[in-house]
């Protein structure tokens, strides 16, 4: 069976970095070739909050699959993955205040009466915050215990992010509902490793 070794670590982490990476050029290239459809706001704020999801997703994906085939390295890639999540989460906010409320910030609470999932949305993001500022090695020794049980929170941002795509979109139900399902799968899978781990007293990355 392949072994991740330590000299894997760098080219996959600049893997990642292109995973991540290569859309952003996409969107920044549309941009500057107007190839942003009729509706070139709501184009950015999907493509960015997508963006998120997909990044949350991945970074969901990796404890289950590093257990599963033995790839332990793979967790050195969490911190990563997940500061993507975050990268995008804040574009997405930031496309959402800047184009479309043009920074009016009066119009803020109109728009959450009308739109309460962004209520939702801005809760998942606190947690993302809290998550990138204390992903630093000095800050997660200093905290010690409560660094994990913060981290666990990412869980709550697991079941918020689908929440939040599910309530936002007009018609189409079909793509937030499989998100949401999938984001409940993996949640499932997440909690049964724990309890395994418990059980059999692993160590948990
Ligand atoms: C302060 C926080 C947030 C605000 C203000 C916000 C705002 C919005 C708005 C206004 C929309 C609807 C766009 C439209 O249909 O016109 C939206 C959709 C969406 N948001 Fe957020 N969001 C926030 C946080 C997040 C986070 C943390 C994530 C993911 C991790 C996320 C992912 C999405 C997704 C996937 C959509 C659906 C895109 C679409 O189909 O158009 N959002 N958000």
């Amino acid at each position: 069976m392949f072994r991740l070794q330590a000299r894997h670590l760098l080219p996959i982490k600049i893997a990642f970095h292109l995973v991540a990476l290569v859309p952003l050029a996409v969107l920044v290239w549309r941009v500057l070739n107007d190839q942003l459809g009729g509706d070139p706001v709501q184009y950015i704020i999907h493509y960015t909050g997508m963006g998120a999801l997909n990044a949350l997703v991945a970074v969901l994906l990796i404890s289950p699959l590093a257990k599963h085939f033995k790839l332990g390295l793979l967790m050195q890639t969490r911190r990563l993955v997940g500061l993507y999540v975050f990268a995008y989460a804040s574009l997405h906010i930031l496309a959402f205040l800047s184009l479309d409320l043009l920074f009016a910030w009066q119009l803020l609470l109109s728009e959450i009466v009308k739109r309460p999932y962004i209520l939702v949305g801005a809760t998942a993001y606190l947690i993302l915050l809290l998550l990138a500022i204390t992903s630093f090695a000095k800050v997660k020794r200093a905290m010690g215990r409560r660094w994990q049980q913060l981290h666990n929170w990412v869980y709550l941002v697991a079941l918020l992010a689908p929440i939040h795509f599910y309530w936002s979109v007009k018609s189409e139900v079909i793509e937030p509902s499989l998100y949401l399902g999938g984001f409940v799968i993996l949640l499932m899978i997440r909690v049964n490793l724990r309890l395994l781990q418990r059980r059999f007293s692993f160590r948990t990355g």
